[in-house]
């Protein structure tokens, strides 16, 4: 059983730099591609455990670039890994924005286990 939960404002999703938010006690990330599309995964590279926040972004691509080692992860593609070292891939979430006080809100689906 998944839920969603508000995670923030649609207007402070960009595509130049990942929003860092907790949803239901996840670290996650926002970023949107090219087009506008918002993406939502898990601020974590499974490599080292490291916070991919401060990482590089290519709303083009939609691909993820680690700070630390430099792992790639297609987040278009539901967040497989492109470029080692990691072999696992990213878990990235459902998101729907909706009107929440009268804002466009960015909610993410989280599974209830979490
Ligand atoms: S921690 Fe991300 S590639 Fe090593």
């Amino acid at each position: 059983m998944s839920t969603f939960f508000a995670a923030l404002p649609a207007s402070e999703v960009s595509a130049t730099q990942p929003r860092r938010c907790k949803v239901d006690g996840v670290d996650v990330l926002l970023v949107r591609d090219a087009l506008g599309k918002i993406f939502a995964f898990e601020n974590n590279c499974s490599h080292a455990d490291k916070p991919l926040d401060r990482g590089v972004w290519n709303p083009q691509t939609r691909e993820m670039l680690c700070p630390f080692h430099k792992a790639v992860f297609d987040v278009g593609q539901g967040g497989l890994v492109k470029v080692g070292p990691a072999v696992v891939g990213l878990q990235v979430f459902a998101v729907d924005v909706r009107l929440h006080d009268g804002e466009e809100f960015v909610f993410v689906e989280m599974d209830d286990s979490n």
